[in-house]
């Protein structure tokens, strides 16, 4: 059969088109030249693979604001100035001086600098700041707690660095990387075949790939859910995880990758996922996190799920929670291992 003109020239356009169609999908991909860092021993392709293209791009999501000065103590404990501090659950044991300084510095980590609810006025009715009439003042509060609790009870993973409310906030009320439970795609009804959870490889969270796209609700908001998967006997019953539970942990393992801005083998050795004597250290570092994560989901945002508004909260009426990007933000050390905690001490202190 003898080509026809017409049947050519169909063809090529159909090519022409394709191509165009696939240029805004190539302009995803990272072109090479990458950097690689060997990060294991010699031999073993423990080695990290980083775009030098995209630093700047994450620097500029990194910036810190300065620290404020430090201020003199007044010599007065909030608790003992009953007249000026009628309603203070939490911060009592600061010199007044200090608390002050503190509440200045959240109006700029946390709360909008502009409009009707700019700075203070965010959380207080600024006609009587003692009042907790606004649902914000209610959740800074916990969040002070959390604050607190990370910085003293999760050492094993913040270290010294610690964390203050702009490690998640970074200026905005809403910090950027947040989760609720992801109620999922329609789905056509009768014997059309369900997707069980499948991502169609459009959702960020499993970083577009074909796994569940939402591995938080099962692994990442409550204590004590397993993640292992890897066989440890010979034959099947180890761990009894199936199929659907290996996708899950995969890709709760895709998003601590992307979250942290590594390759997996910054954290295994790729022989042997699940053995511990050949992971880096920071393999541990990461399981004290995943610990933080749900604790901070279950017993401190959790706690708030009367306290916000429904439009704070996510479709299925959970509250938003974090992840590990909500303070790693793309990169291994949140804001590269610059500690503001260190200037605000009152934050790295037991709750009374
Ligand atoms: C992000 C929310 C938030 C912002 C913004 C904020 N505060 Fe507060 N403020 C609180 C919380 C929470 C408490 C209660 C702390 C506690 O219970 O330990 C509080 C308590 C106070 C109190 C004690 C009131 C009383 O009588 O009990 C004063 C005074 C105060 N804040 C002043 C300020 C000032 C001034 C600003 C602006 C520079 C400000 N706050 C900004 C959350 C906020
Ligand atoms: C580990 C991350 C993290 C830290 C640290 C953190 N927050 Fe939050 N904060 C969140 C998340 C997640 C939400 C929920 C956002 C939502 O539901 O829209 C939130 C919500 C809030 C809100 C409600 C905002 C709104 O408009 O609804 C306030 C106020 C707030 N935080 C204050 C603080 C203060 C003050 C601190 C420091 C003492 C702090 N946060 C530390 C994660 C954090
Ligand atoms: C930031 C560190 C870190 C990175 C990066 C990381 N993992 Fe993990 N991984 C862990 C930790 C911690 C556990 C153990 C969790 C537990 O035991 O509760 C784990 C567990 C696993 C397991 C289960 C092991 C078992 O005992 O059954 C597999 C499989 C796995 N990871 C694969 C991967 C893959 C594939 C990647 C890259 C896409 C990756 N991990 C990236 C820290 C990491
Ligand atoms: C509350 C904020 C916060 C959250 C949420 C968080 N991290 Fe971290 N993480 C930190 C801080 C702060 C450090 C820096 C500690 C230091 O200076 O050694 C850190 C350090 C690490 C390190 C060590 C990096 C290195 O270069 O040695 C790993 C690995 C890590 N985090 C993994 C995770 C994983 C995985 C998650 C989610 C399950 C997570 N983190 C969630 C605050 C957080």
């Amino acid at each position: 059969m003898k080509l026809s003109a017409t049947t050519l020239t169909a063809s090529l356009l159909v090519s022409v088109i394709a191509i165009l169609l696939a240029i805004p999908m190539m302009l995803q991909w990272e072109r090479p030249p990458m950097d690689t860092t060997q990060e294991g021993f010699r031999g073993l392709g423990m080695e990290q693979v980083t775009n030098p293209r995209l630093a700047e791009r994450l620097k500029a999501a990194n910036l810190l604001p300065t620290p404020d000065d430090p201020v003199p103590n007044d010599g007065v404990l909030v608790k003992d100035d009953k007249e000026t501090y009628k309603n203070v659950q939490v911060l009592g044991d600061l010199d007044t001086a200090q608390f002050v300084r503190l509440m200045a510095a959240i109006s700029v980590w946390v709360a909008p600098q502009e409009g009707d609810n700019a700075s203070c006025a965010y959380c207080h009715n600024t006609d009587n700041m003692a009042s907790d009439e606004k649902y914000t003042k209610v959740v800074a509060r916990r969040m002070l707690q959390m604050t607190r609790a990370i910085n003293t009870q999760y050492k094993p993973h913040v270290a010294e660095t610690g964390v203050t409310c702009y490690t998640c906030h970074r200026g905005q009320p809403v910090p950027a990387n947040i989760w609720s439970t992801n109620p999922g795609m329609k789905q056509a009804g009768g014997f059309a075949a369900s997707r069980d959870g499948q991502n169609l490889a459009h959702q960020p969270i499993p970083a577009y790939a074909s796994l569940p796209y939402d591995p938080f609700t099962p692994l990442l908001s409550k204590p004590g859910e397993t993640i292992r998967v890897v066989a440890t006997t010979a034959l099947p019953g180890g761990t009894g995880a199936d199929v659907k539970k290996t996708e899950t942990t995969y890709a709760l393992m895709m998003h601590m990758s992307t979250a942290l801005g590594v390759n997996c083998t910054f954290c295994h050795n790729t022989r042997q996922f699940a053995n511990w004597q050949q992971s880096r250290p920071q393999r541990v570092t990461a399981w004290h996190g995943i610990e933080l994560v749900r604790d901070v989901n279950a017993n401190y945002l959790g706690s708030l799920t009367d306290v916000f508004p429904a439009n704070r909260k996510g479709p299925m009426g959970d509250v938003m929670k974090v992840d590990c990007a909500t303070c790693h933000n793309g990169v291994n050390k949140p804001l590269y291992g610059f500690s503001m905690a260190k200037s605000y001490p009152e934050l790295s202190v037991p709750n009374p």
